[in-house]
């Protein structure tokens, strides 16, 4: 994947297994307020290609997400998280973006995202649409939104 910049100081990079254990960390507050699901550290080692991380010049770990590859055409952002005290400064949105480019890379014309918070992906072009159309497996948990972004992914 493109590495990119946030602001001047945090990095994205692709995730190695290094970074597992901090990932696990920085997911846990969120699965326990039931924002993601969550993900054993076997899951998160073995897909630990799909992840993009967020990086301060100290070292921390502030920022994760996946693009998690259903079909030739499909796939979802998933996982995604920024630390609390790291939050509303663009992580979230570098951490999409980067994920979105690595979707393009792939060939993929179309992403969403199953969360319970739809306007953070409003505002990055994602619209609300209909949970029929995706895999059954996905759509287990009625209190999150589907919300998908198509053909200009
Ligand atoms: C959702 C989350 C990843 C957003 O990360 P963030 O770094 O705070 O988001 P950003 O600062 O990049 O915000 C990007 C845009 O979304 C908006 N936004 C961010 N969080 C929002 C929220 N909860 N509600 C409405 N808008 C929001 C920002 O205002 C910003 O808009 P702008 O570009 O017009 O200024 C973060 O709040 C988080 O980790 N939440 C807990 C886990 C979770 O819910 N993950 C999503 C499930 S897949």
């Amino acid at each position: 994947m493109t590495s990119l910049s946030v602001g001047t100081a945090t990095k994205l990079r692709p995730a190695t297994l290094a970074d597992v254990a901090a990932m696990e960390v920085l997911m846990a507050p969120f699965v326990a307020s039931g924002d993601l699901l969550p993900r054993s550290n076997y899951d998160l080692c073995r897909h630990i290609k799909e992840y993009v991380v967020a990086e301060t010049p100290d070292g921390s770990l502030v920022g994760t997400g996946s693009l998690k590859v259903y079909s030739t055409a499909l796939a979802e952002i998933a996982g995604l998280a920024v630390r609390d005290d790291q939050q509303g400064r663009g992580v979230g949105k570098a951490l999409v973006e980067a994920l979105l480019v690595d979707a393009r890379a792939l060939g993929l014309n179309e992403v969403f995202g199953l969360t319970r918070k739809p306007l953070f992906f409003l505002r990055l072009g994602f619209r609300v649409v209909e949970k029929e159309q995706f895999p059954l497996k996905v759509w287990a948990d009625p209190s999150r939104h589907f919300l998908g972004r198509g053909h200009a992914v």
